[in-house]
């Protein structure tokens, strides 16, 4: 059986560039030195680092001593917040936020959530109450959702941020390639990035943060990543990172893939009277190429992904890093914070990406359909 891989959220293969470069990189004399060595191997490493930085600082319009690089979004989310506690800014995050912000979050019983309205957009106004009481110094709206695939207007929370003196963090690890990323366009002043999400090696992650925008030193001792992140840089994943990251923004828009998709979805409603919901904006301005988000209401999704799953098609029935809990089967906190009572609190993540064609699109539509069959949902058409 043909496996339809249909997970590009949690992470999407190496791009055959970035695959034969990293290749390339374990091969190369000097490359696997250590960047922080004095003699010639060293400085080659380090250079290789550094040219890196400004590439991925060039995509999104920063300066290059503004990128630290980390090892996982993750971490990279977990930083900014530490530096929240360690400079008393009081945080308020996006209810609909990865959980490696909201986790933190809850570390400081002042912090808040801002509520999102049914499209998992930020309830603008809710925000700008939350602000106005002057206490908030950081607030954190991420790029793209990455269950939803919603993408917020963060130049509207930058002005408000702006006038209330709040920094702005954005998490754009599901945004390389999908989103525009630009921190001038943005007007952000922190940003994470994602390596894995973009077609790169795991491992590797960026933490942008403006210049003068407090930051303080998340691990201590070699001084590396001017002595805020020490540790032996990771000199081939950063620069797989960086090809990966260019590559991303110069490949086409997946809109056309998703468009199909979410085509076939209605015409299996239409025949079917299932009452699916396409969860998330229906503007494609506001939703990302890569992500269809969808609930059958009769059919829990946890059941659904893992029949589909049986069948070859690999999706999930959200943040892969929730997967494993065993809560899994209880309502998507994401879908709750977007309103939805519990018939439709849980969703099919289909997410695309740079391997997917429309022809597996269409064996997943197909293999969906007998799914639907073997819970009784529709009769056989032919
Ligand atoms: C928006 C977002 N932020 C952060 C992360 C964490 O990434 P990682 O698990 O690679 O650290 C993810 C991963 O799913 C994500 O989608």
């Amino acid at each position: 059986m043909t496996k339809i891989y249909l997970d590009h959220a949690a992470t999407t293969p190496m791009r055959p560039a970035v695959r034969k470069r990293l290749h390339q990189l374990f091969g190369i004399d000097g490359v696997w030195a250590n960047s922080s060595s004095k003699h010639s191997a060293g400085a080659e490493a380090s250079a290789i680092v550094e040219h890196a930085r400004s590439r991925i600082a060039a995509l999104i319009e920063a300066k290059t001593n503004e990128i630290y690089f980390t090892g996982s979004a993750t971490e990279s989310n977990n930083w900014l917040l530490a530096t929240a506690r360690e400079f008393d800014l009081v945080t308020a995050v996006l209810s609909t936020e990865h959980s490696s912000l909201l986790a933190p979050l809850q570390l400081d019983s002042r912090n808040v959530l801002i509520p999102v309205d049914r499209d998992g957009q930020i309830q603008i106004s809710a925000l700008e109450s939350i602000l106005q009481k002057g206490t908030i110094g950081l607030v954190s709206v991420g790029l793209v959702n990455n269950e939803i695939g919603t993408i917020q207007d963060l130049e509207r929370v930058a002005t408000l941020c702006r006038k209330h003196r709040a920094l702005l963090h954005t998490d754009a690890a599901q945004a390389l390639g999908h989103a525009v990323v630009s921190v001038e366009k943005l007007g952000v002043d922190y940003m994470t990035l994602s390596s894995h999400k973009a077609g790169g090696p795991k491992g590797v992650a960026a933490l942008y943060a403006r210049s003068g925008s407090p930051l303080r030193p998340l691990l201590i001792g070699g001084g590396h990543e001017r002595g805020l992140r020490s540790g032996t840089v990771a000199v081939e994943l950063i620069d797989s990172f960086a090809l990966a990251a260019e590559s991303a923004l110069k490949t086409t828009s997946l809109s056309s893939l998703r468009e199909h998709l979410i085509k076939r979805l209605h015409a299996l409603d239409a025949m079917f009277g299932l009452d699916i919901s396409i969860n998330g904006p229906s503007d494609t301005n506001w939703s990302s190429p890569h992500i269809v988000s969808l609930t059958i209401p009769s059919v829990h999704s946890t059941t659904f992904v893992e029949d589909l799953n049986r069948k070859g098609v690999l999706c999930s029935a959200g943040a892969a890093c929730k997967a494993s809990n065993p809560s899994g089967a209880k309502d998507n906190p994401v879908l709750v914070a977007m309103g939805r009572d519990s018939d439709r609190a849980h969703h099919i993540r289909l997410s695309i990406g740079h391997t997917t064609s429309m022809s597996e699109i269409d064996i997943a539509i197909e293999r969906l359909e007998e799914c639907l069959i073997g819970f009784g949902k529709v009769a056989r058409t032919k």
